[in-house]
């Protein structure tokens, strides 16, 4: 329902508030979780997209819907202008979204997507119904986003049996989308489905999106859970307290290369050597059969201060470098299964991808 998508979620990390004409994106500031929880009101596209860079919002997902809602905001002042005008602004705004980040697919999904509706209006539409019919469509990928969240949590909740320990690495829960979230998801159908888990939760460096968010999820839905820093778990494993990891992604390529939070590879590798299957939850948005492999999926770097800087202090000796990749590419070799919202795939290979999604 436009402008009414009702939420899947026990709290709302992207929400539109109102009426198309005088409404606006309302965020939850994920960079202030979990000791304050305060919402950003976006009534501009430039506060969308500061939003996406500094991880006000994130997680792929999520930055899809915000992005479609971001467009939205950015043309609706352009509703009375001429076609040719508004087309320059569409273009404007999909170029400013889309150099935020550039690792997740989900984004640039949304953003082609919102291109497609506009060029499909034919030349008689004034600006004004194509501002409708593109914010039809992002409330669409909102909707379409909690359902794939949910159906990836049935099909994965399959996988955990009761009295599992179960990994997981920075945060795919509902922080990290429109929905219920992506590995969380798989974790809390589980434990709906009256499974007892214990979730272990890599802190997530640098910006510890596991202890901050992913914790405070798990913490809210009553699951039992534990942080520890990514460094300790292989001896987590190797002291056999882990029977799955489950891990979100941010793009995945035609061979089932998955990138996501740097960190996931030595994971990944972790689970291989201690014979711990290795999972990735991620809803059919988030493939790129565009890219035939992993090797040319971008991964975005950040600031050095995210390393060298501790909330605002300095802790890395003054005048080193610091190298900040924010995700890592796991080779499809070393995936049990993807658990996709039209069901698992398993094994991981090009073939059985194309099934699936084809
Ligand atoms: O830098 P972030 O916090 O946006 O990175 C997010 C991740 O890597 C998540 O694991 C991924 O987006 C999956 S979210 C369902």
């Amino acid at each position: 329902v436009p402008g009414n998508v009702p939420s899947d979620a026990p709290f709302e990390t992207v929400r539109w508030q109102g009426s198309l004409d005088d409404g606006c994106l309302v965020l939850l500031d994920q960079t202030k979780l979990p000791l304050e929880q305060v919402e950003v009101v976006c009534h501009d596209v430039d506060l969308v997209a500061e939003a996406i860079e500094t991880l006000m919002v994130r997680g792929a997902p999520a930055i899809g819907v915000a992005a479609a809602y971001g467009v939205v905001l950015g043309v609706r002042p352009a509703g009375d202008s001429d076609r040719g005008s508004f087309q320059q602004r569409l273009q404007a705004v999909i170029d400013q979204l889309g150099s935020t980040r550039p690792t997740a697919v989900n984004l640039f999904r949304s953003l082609r997507r919102l291109e497609r509706v506009a060029a499909a209006c034919g030349p008689g539409a004034t600006a004004r119904e194509v501002v409708g019919k593109l914010f039809t469509e992002a409330c669409a990928i909102h909707a379409e986003d909690q359902w794939m969240c949910r159906e990836i949590g049935r099909h994965g909740a399959e996988l955990l049996e009761d009295g599992m320990g179960v990994l997981t690495h920075c945060n795919a829960g509902a922080l990290a989308t429109g929905g219920r979230g992506t590995a969380l998801a798989v974790v809390l159908a589980a434990h709906e489905s009256g499974k007892r888990l214990h979730v272990y939760v890599d802190e997530t460096r640098p910006l510890l999106q596991g202890s901050r968010l992913t914790a405070w999820e798990l913490t809210r839905y009553g699951i039992d859970s534990t942080v520890l820093c990514d460094s300790a778990a292989a001896s987590l494993m190797r002291r056999g307290r882990v029977q799955a990891v489950v891990v979100g992604a941010d793009r995945i390529a035609g061979n089932g290369d998955t990138a996501n939070k740097v960190g996931t590879y030595g994971l990944a590798l972790a689970a291989e050597a201690h014979g711990v299957p290795f999972y990735v939850a991620a809803p059919s948005s988030t493939f790129d059969l565009s890219l035939a492999d992993g090797a040319s999926i971008p991964i975005e770097e950040r600031a050095s201060e995210e390393i060298t800087h501790f909330q605002g202090r300095q802790v890395a000796a003054p005048g080193v470098r610091a190298y900040n990749p924010a995700f890592d590419v796991t080779p499809a070799r070393l995936i049990r299964a993807i658990i996709s919202e039209r069901g698992r795939i398993e094994p991981v290979s090009a073939e059985r991808i194309a099934d699936i999604l084809g």
